[in-house]
This record gives structure tokens, C-alpha cells and sequence, in this order.
């Protein structure tokens, strides 16, 4: 499962200086083409709402295997998703469009990571689909 958190709805009219002109259709179709050949089906859900995201984290593992997600704003406040990403069996990988280390201090403390396998940040679009590589790698056992 992708989950995209607050204001990802935005991108490709949101500060474009930082997160560049890509729409979150784009990283959508691009990930349903990553995942099509690595042999996987994705169900990608964004969000707003910090209750909702924690929803579908406790929910995820009775349906997914792995879950990759941007929380985004929520990266930096949320110790309700990190908690629901602590708790869930299935492997997480957080993504990032930005350096959030590159950026202004508060952003530079993920609260959600430390919950998660690893990170990926500053890659723009691709960091979601490296992250989706190494999410199918932890998925398949290597
Ligand atoms: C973001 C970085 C966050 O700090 C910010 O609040 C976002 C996007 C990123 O993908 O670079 O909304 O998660």
C-alpha cells in the first residue's frame, strides 16, 4: 500500500521550486508501472487527515504486505502515525520528494523513520520508486 499525506494532492502546483513540476498522478502512473513489472499490485491512498493515515496503517497488514508512505508534514508531528508504523507487521519504507535534512530545522527530525525500515529523501519522484524497490526486495525475503 502507497500512502501520500498532506498537501501530495497539491504537487505540481505546490512550491515547485522545492518539489519540482511532478503531479502525484504522475508518481501514481509511474509506480502502478514499476509495480506491474515486478510482479505486485499497489493500492495508493491519499490523505489529509492524520486519524485517517493511522486507520490505514492498523488496517494494512490484513491486506498488504508492505507499506510505503510520505507523511509528509505529518513526518515531523506525528507520534500517532509513528505508533501505528511501530505497531503494523508488515515492513514500511518513508519516502521523501525533498532533502527534509537540506531544509529548514524542523524538518530535519522525522518523528515516522525510526518506525520504518529505512528512508528515502531528496529524489524527487524517484524517491518513491527506489523506495518501492526495496520495499519488494524486503517483501520477498532479500
Ligand atoms: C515532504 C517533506 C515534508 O517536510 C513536507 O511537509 C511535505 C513533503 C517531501 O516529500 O519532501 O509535505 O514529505
Amino acid at each position: 500500500m502507497v500512502i501520500h499525506g498532506p498537501n501530495l494532492q497539491l504537487l505540481g502546483s505546490r512550491e515547485r521550486h522545492i518539489y519540482g513540476d511532478v503531479t502525484i498522478k504522475v508518481i501514481n502512473r509511474e509506480l502502478q508501472t514499476a509495480a506491474r513489472v515486478c510482479g505486485i499490485g499497489l493500492k495508493i491512498v491519499q490523505s489529509n487527515h492524520e486519524g485517517k493515515i493511522v486507520d490505514l496503517i492498523g488496517a494494512a497488514s490484513s491486506s498488504f504486505q508492505g507499506i510505503l508512505i510520505n507523511p509528509a508534514a505529518y513526518t515531523h508531528t506525528s507520534v500517532a502515525i509513528r505508533d501505528a508504523l511501530a505497531a503494523c507487521t508488515i515492513p514500511a519504507v518513508e519516502v521523501h520528494l525533498s532533502n527534509i535534512y537540506k531544509r529548514e530545522d524542523f524538518r530535519k527530525v522525522s518523528l515516522t523513520a525510526p518506525a520504518c525500515v529505512g528512508q528515502i529523501s531528496g529524489f524527487g519522484m524517484e524517491s518513491y520508486l527506489l523506495g518501492l524497490r526495496a520495499l519488494v526486495k524486503l517483501m520477498s525475503g532479500n
